[in-house]
């Protein structure tokens, strides 16, 4: 599964674009243009992170573009399965796409619900306690790069809440 995501996706996939394909319609054929134009200009960009923290003589500069580095491999990977689901759900419709469908029904629906509020308690509490974090680092001047790591956790911290309300919302239908 691992060697599957590894590898680069124009290796294994059917031109998407080739217009006398039957499969694909137009819209699909457009997306996925877009989708793979964009993996490389990633890519690009990818390698010239890689670059700069590998030249920079700042250990901080270093340190913060590794976790550009770590998002914009992630990114990647995201968009290599966006790619890879057009793929799968355009042309080969009996396939299951490596992204799911909306399948929350699966599960049973009070579960689900009651297992997201959970989490979006704790989710809530983790942003409540880095708003105090942030403004107990404020007061203090410091010179650090503590103030933008945890400015950078509350971000996160919206990103989680965020997917957990996308669940909850589509758990009740
Ligand atoms: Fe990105
Ligand atoms: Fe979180």
């Amino acid at each position: 599964m691992e060697s599957e995501r590894a590898r680069p996706v124009e290796e294994h996939m059917i031109d998407m674009t080739n217009e006398s394909w039957a499969g694909p319609s137009f819209a699909d054929r457009a997306l996925y243009a877009h989708l793979t134009e964009h993996i490389a200009t990633e890519r690009d960009l990818l390698e010239e992170y890689r670059e700069i923290a590998e030249r920079t003589q700042s250990r901080a500069f270093r340190y913060l573009v590794n976790l550009l580095i770590e998002d914009e491999i992630r990114h990647h990977q995201i968009f290599s399965e966006l790619a890879e689901s057009l793929e799968t759900t355009a042309l080969m419709k009996a396939r299951e796409p490596v992204i799911p469908f909306m399948d929350f029904a699966q599960d049973d629906p009070a579960a689900v619900i009651a297992a997201t509020k959970r989490l979006l308690h704790h989710e809530n509490e983790d942003a409540r306690e880095l708003k105090r974090l942030r403004r107990e680092l404020r007061s203090m001047h410091d010179e650090s790069l503590n103030g933008l790591l945890v400015e950078l956790m509350q971000r996160d911290t919206q990103k989680h809440l965020a997917i957990l309300r996308f669940v909850k919302k589509h758990a009740r239908r």
